[in-house]
């Protein structure tokens, strides 16, 4: 159903201006240095497709969530000198989105050359799918191509508004490549199906659990998200992070996985420190009822039992999903878990194995495994949502192959 919608191969582009949404959301270390290029990569098929046919791109993108007002450290400046080292001096980065600096460096853009806009998310309006706001992005170009996968479960201007303003609307070669590998796949998926959620984005997350419930035969649970599930279940978490509004609907989705002999599993134990940062001393304890996080600790990994039983369902699986880090692999020490789970999906040689998400993919690649998994996503949200089988926004607002 998703890929039902136009090709960026349907589009005449030669002399045309082709507004390009990209998913330029890549991690940056605290000196803004880009951490996992993996993004910016995924995305250069598609604008080599356009330079080759003789367009004139103009690349939007959003980095992370900036709140609707500038701030250096969200700035899209790194990936535009990231992008003049892989493309050449064609490159050209304009300090804001919308307003007279872009019109002025969209008039003088020649055909082969690259112009990427400040971050999307420095206007409130973007979030917001503000019309005015897609239409002035939309003033820019002839032509609409979105190959922002991993943006693509969200219904902002730049996914969903600006098509309206635009005659076409097209994936991408990189969202056309997700679309088929996730949908296709996963569509009947060879089970057992296993799926592992981490991460820190819970409430986004947590919702996906109950649709997938339809498709998935286990869950391995783990990251922060599973303390707002330790915590329902009257397990003491301590400092560990908890979304308490979600705290109900991790308890009715415990109950849910028992009524449908789903096997949901949580950390046995985790890694517990006092502080975040490198080389503190740290605990690794029992996670039940009368032994929990002891108070002024918080959790960042799973721990040494849980990693063993994860392992164990991991070992068995013939499908494997995985979105979201299952600790805080940023920091090495906490890293163990993440690493763990990664070895053990590596070493399951007959299972298709899908990694999705930002910092998911960071980690496995870090790791030097990622030439180890089946398919290698771009999409952290926007995979899963695209699994449970959801129309994504961002792809329904696309012009259809057969109107
Ligand atoms: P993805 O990008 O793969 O979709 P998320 O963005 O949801 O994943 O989450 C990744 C983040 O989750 C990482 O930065 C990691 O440090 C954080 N994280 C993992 N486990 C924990 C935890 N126990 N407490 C706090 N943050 C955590
Ligand atoms: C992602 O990293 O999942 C996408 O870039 C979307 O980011 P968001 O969750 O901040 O909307
Ligand atoms: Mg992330």
């Amino acid at each position: 159903m998703n890929s039902q919608k136009l090709s960026l191969r349907d589009l005449q582009v030669a002399h045309q201006r082709v507004l390009l949404r990209a998913d330029f959301n890549v991690p940056l270390n605290d000196q803004g240095e880009i951490v996992d290029d993996t993004r910016i990569l995924e995305a250069l098929p598609t604008i080599h497709y356009l330079l080759e046919h003789q367009a004139k791109i103009i690349l939007l993108s959003h980095l992370g969530r900036p709140n609707g007002s500038p701030q250096t450290r969200y700035s899209l400046a790194p990936v535009a000198r990231h992008l003049t080292k892989l493309l050449g001096p064609i490159v050209n980065f304009v300090s804001d989105c919308v307003g007279p600096l872009v019109d002025q460096a969209v008039l003088t853009l020649q055909e082969g050359n690259v112009l990427l806009l400040e971050n999307l998310r420095f206007h409130q309006e973007e979030e917001a799918n503000d019309p005015a706001f897609a239409r002035a992005l939309a003033a820019g170009g002839d032509l609409y191509v979105n190959d922002a996968f991993g943006t693509a479960h969200r219904a902002h201007a730049s996914t969903t508004g600006i098509t309206a303003y635009l005659p076409q609307a097209a994936m991408g070669l990189l969202m056309e490549k997700e679309i088929q590998y996730l949908e296709g796949e996963l569509n009947n998926p060879k089970r057992p199906f296993l799926v592992i959620l981490g991460g820190s984005k819970v409430s986004d997350k947590i919702g996906v659990i109950q649709r997938l419930m339809q498709k998935a035969d286990t869950f391995l649970i783990g990251g922060a998200m599973a303390y707002t599930f330790l915590r329902a279940q009257g397990i003491e978490t301590s400092l560990s992070r908890v979304e308490a509004d979600k705290i109900d609907l991790a308890k009715d989705l415990l109950v849910e996985a028992q009524e449908r002999s789903i096997k949901f599993l949580l950390p046995l134990d985790c890694l517990a420190v006092q502080s975040i940062q490198a080389a503190v001393p740290t605990k690794n304890v029992p996670l039940t009822i009368t032994a929990g996080v002891p108070e002024g600790w918080e959790g960042v990994d799973i721990g040494l039992e849980t990693r063993l039983r994860y392992a164990q369902e991991i070992a068995s699986a013939k499908t494997i999903l995985w979105n979201g880090p299952v600790g805080i692999f940023e920091i090495p020490d906490f890293s163990g878990g993440t690493r763990s789970l990664a070895e053990a999906i590596a070493a399951n040689r007959q299972a298709l194995s899908i990694i999705g998400g930002g910092d998911s993919v960071t980690a496995v690649k870090q790791f030097g495994l990622a030439s180890m998994m089946s398919f290698i996503s771009t999409g952290g949200g926007a995979s899963l949502e695209l699994i449970e089988g959801k129309e994504l926004p961002g792809i329904a607002a696309l012009t259809p192959r057969f109107p």
